[in-house]
């Protein structure tokens, strides 16, 4: 089988990236046909106004690749922007993906929102029109089968451009100030490779033929884009790509040091570029159940997020009784945490010392981008020929 992801390149690494996505590249990697890539034309989406950072991103990013066990002997580790194949792609594939496709994933949104920090405001405005557009619904001098399906995307459309109108300036302003949110941020990310982002994830994917996509769980809807935009061009010009799957791991969501998914913009986060004394300090610091104030308060493990790293660092035989100590209240958070902490060390340990002897070669990275980029360019040539022969264009 044929296996291909990508990251795009924000930097260092952290425990969450390894058990969300990439303890399963490396799994796969003995079995398969992997291929792994560094989306640095994503990473201009979001980015093209600090590109000086990229270079240096890349580079953190791939050491940590190769510490964590990515092999360049069995895997190939390239770079986007290298295959230039997938900007051609990216353009044709671009001519038959439905615009509001694009506008209706998920992702999409949410990270639009998240960037503008409007979801909140988006909320409100499909609260405040709701009735409005129900009667309007139904006094349509049509038969409309899916009444609730019209209604949402009426909504959608509404309260999307009611926000659009807050930043042309139709609304008033005090709104904006009161968000915290400009006008320059909102044209910032409104941008037609924003929107396209996951044409070219597609690309990606399908240039090489891939059958199977390890990614994390907020990647799902980009993957179903991918088959859907495989579906159509094989129904337009005949049967060429594969509709990929998506792989997740068993544990895809890894909380960070305040108990909400890891993640760098929540700086919540454990790197593998840390000290074994920052990595104290972050385990000491961790959130616990809140109910459980001093030693002798019974615990709930469950809801924990240091039970949660036991649970994947502890040697089992103790899980169970640090399990039974917290709930009976006999084992405070302090000692908890710091057992804990002694058994993340543990991993952590051979993977920062590794780290600390790659990143001496200086020419690791460049060279092991190279050598991928050059077989990532061979098949990704192959699929273009057979492309434009069916397109009968190019
Ligand atoms: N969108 C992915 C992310 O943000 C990165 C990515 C780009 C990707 N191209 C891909 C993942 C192709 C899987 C396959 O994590």
């Amino acid at each position: 089988m044929r296996v291909l992801s990508g990251m795009r390149p924000t930097g260092k690494l952290h425990l969450g990236h390894y058990f969300g996505v990439i303890k399963n590249w490396v799994r796969l990697q003995e079995e398969h046909e992997t291929f792994y890539m560094v989306a640095d034309w994503h990473a201009l989406t979001t980015s093209y106004k600090r590109v000086e950072e990229i270079p240096q991103n890349i580079e953190e990013m791939v050491i940590d690749w190769l510490t964590l066990g990515i092999d360049p002997n069995k895997s190939v580790v390239f770079r986007q922007s290298s295959v230039k194949e997938h900007a051609e792609l990216f353009l044709i594939f671009s001519m038959i993906t439905p615009k509001s496709w694009l506008e209706w994933n998920p992702t999409y949104k949410d990270t639009k929102y998240n960037l503008l920090r409007i979801a909140d405001l988006s909320l409100m405005f499909r609260g405040g029109i709701r009735d409005l557009v129900k009667t309007f619904v139904a006094r349509l001098p049509y038969k409309v089968e899916d009444l609730e399906a019209l209604e949402e995307l009426l909504l959608d459309a509404l309260s999307d451009s009611l926000i659009q109108a807050l930043f042309e300036g139709y609304v008033e302003r005090e709104l904006l100030k009161e968000l915290n949110v400009s006008k320059r941020d909102f044209y910032d990310t409104d941008t037609y490779g924003f929107l396209g982002y996951p044409v070219l994830q597609a690309v990606d994917i399908l240039i090489y033929k891939a059958q199977a996509v390890p990614v994390g769980e907020d990647q799902l809807p980009h993957i179903e884009l991918s088959r859907e935009i495989a579906r159509r061009f094989n129904h337009l010009y005949g049967e060429t790509f594969p509709e990929p799957e998506a792989l997740l791991t068993e544990t895809p969501r890894l909380p960070g040091t305040d108990g909400r998914k890891m993640s760098k913009s929540y700086n919540n986060a454990i790197y593998f570029s840390d000290t074994e004394e920052e990595v104290r300090k972050k385990v000491m610091g961790f959130f616990t159940d809140p109910q459980k104030l001093r030693r002798g308060d019974p615990g709930r493990p469950e809801i924990c997020p240091v039970f949660f790293y036991h649970k994947l660092f502890t040697p089992s035989e103790q899980v169970e009784e640090i399990e039974r100590d917290c709930r009976s209240g006999r084992l405070g958070c302090v000692d908890c945490k710091k057992l804990m902490f002694e058994g993340l060390e543990a991993f952590l340990k051979p993977i920062r010392e590794k780290r600390q002897e790659f990143s001496k070669n200086s020419e690791l990275v460049e060279e092991v981008l190279r050598a991928g980029s050059e077989r990532a360019r061979e098949i990704a040539q192959k699929t273009m020929h057979e492309v434009r022969e069916k397109i009968k264009v190019g």
